[in-house]
């Protein structure tokens, strides 16, 4: 096979901030490992320190393009207090990266939020989206020269069902009808986001470029039993988690491009729990270290469906965490595989970012899983290339597969 990709093609990897930083200790997400004793993010990667060598390896793999998030619960530790340290930090943070060559992605809100925002309500309450708009305009200000490309969220779904549904991230509730007004708030909040970002690069030369990082999943019926009922289901769960986000934004025209995060494939049952697995029938196909099915088809589904928005696509996060490099080579042919075939049949998809540049601190599953394409030793810091990024740099490098 050898299929170029389009001119200027967007090759990156992707990072956020509490998963790779370290010391956030003004985050709601810290307070919630203290308080569950659970293993923490601590010094994560040391990537606050580090970010100057991390970037260099992100151009010795010849990515040009990356993308981090700010961590809002360091711009603003307290209620009333934005630091300009900090500030002056994420400032040298976006210079760096684009002295290594690297387009800045700049995520806003990537699942944390600073102490005292969760202590006044949080996304539970409408008059907390104040706050939030107040940090994304000071930080756009203190950026607005550097950057183009913007994500106000990132997957407020996965957030929302994780910390509001299953009660498994803070603030740990389990109530499905606060869910649902979380979900209004932060919509709002990306709404007027939105359009503060563009009022504030008014008469500057770069035209801001703003979406949301959508996490997209394939949906198969379980094969086991009901396969018709089954069947229905998944079109159902398509229908509600994939869509209906990016439908209601599209409209609102408030997205200039679509961010799609996409990792795997959900069986669907008509029984709960819904997603529960049918290994006893698909034993054979490929599960990741966490368990999650790989399915580059479902990844070409989702990238099909996506036409009905008319907008250009950019692969905000792809990636898998393996405990074997041939399946991470495996999985990223595959999936680059089906984003060329999606190109070549129309679709306007401008780049491509693995998830992630790093081995990080994936949330309340800990250190184990590694999704990096450079693997760190967290009692070190030292970090090394996986064979796979090699793979990945050459097609980077020659802009085809
Ligand atoms: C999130 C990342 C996470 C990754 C792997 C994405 O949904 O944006 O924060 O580490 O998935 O689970």
């Amino acid at each position: 096979m050898d299929v170029k990709l389009p001119p200027n093609f967007f090759w990156g990897a992707a990072l956020s901030s509490y998963q790779c930083e370290g010391k956030n200790h003004n985050s709601d997400w810290y307070l919630w490992e203290k308080d569950k004793g659970l293993e923490g993010a601590c010094d994560a990667c040391n990537h606050y320190q580090l970010f100057k060598k991390d970037f260099q390896l992100a151009n010795s793999l010849n990515l040009n393009s990356l993308r981090i998030s700010i961590e809002w619960s360091r711009i603003n530790p307290r209620e009333l207090v934005i630091s300009d340290q900090e500030l002056n930090h994420y400032s040298q943070v976006v210079d760096s990266l684009l002295d290594e060559g690297l387009t800045p992605f700049i995520t806003l809100h990537h699942f944390t939020n600073p102490i005292w925002f969760s202590d006044k309500g949080g996304w539970a309450d409408s008059k907390n989206i104040d706050f939030f708009l107040k940090y994304l305009r000071r930080l756009v200000k203190e950026l607005k020269g550097k950057v183009q490309y913007w994500l106000i969220f990132n997957e407020p779904l996965v957030y929302i069902y994780n910390s509001f549904v299953l009660g498994i991230w803070p603030p740990g509730s389990k109530d499905f009808k606060l869910a649902l007004k979380v979900l209004k708030n932060i919509i709002a909040a990306y709404i007027k986001g939105y359009s503060e970002i563009k009022r504030i690069y008014e008469g500057e030369k770069i035209t801001p470029e703003i979406s949301l990082s959508k996490n997209m999943r394939g949906f198969s019926p379980c094969p086991s039993y009901n396969f018709g009922v089954n069947n229905f289901y998944a079109f159902i769960r398509e229908t509600v988690f994939n869509f209906p986000v990016y439908d209601y934004l599209s409209k609102k025209r408030c997205l200039d491009y679509l961010a799609v995060n996409y990792y795997c494939k959900e069986y669907v049952k008509a029984k709960w729990p819904f997603g529960d697995e049918c290994a006893h029938i698909t034993h054979k196909e490929h599960r990741n270290y966490l368990g999650w099915y790989v399915s580059p088809q479902g990844f070409y589904r989702v990238l099909k469906k996506l036409k009905k928005y008319s907008l250009p696509i950019i692969i905000t996060e792809n990636g898998t965490a393996e405990s074997n490099d041939a399946f991470y080579q495996e999985y990223l042919i595959a999936h680059l595989k089906m984003v060329s075939k999606a190109i070549e049949e129309g679709l306007d998809i401008r780049g491509y970012l693995w998830w992630s540049l790093l081995d990080n601190f994936e949330w309340d599953k800990g250190f184990g899983p590694r999704f990096g394409l450079l693997e760190v030793d967290y009692n070190n810091f030292e970090r090394k290339i996986k064979p796979f990024a090699n793979t990945y740099a050459k097609i980077c490098r020659e802009n085809r597969l």
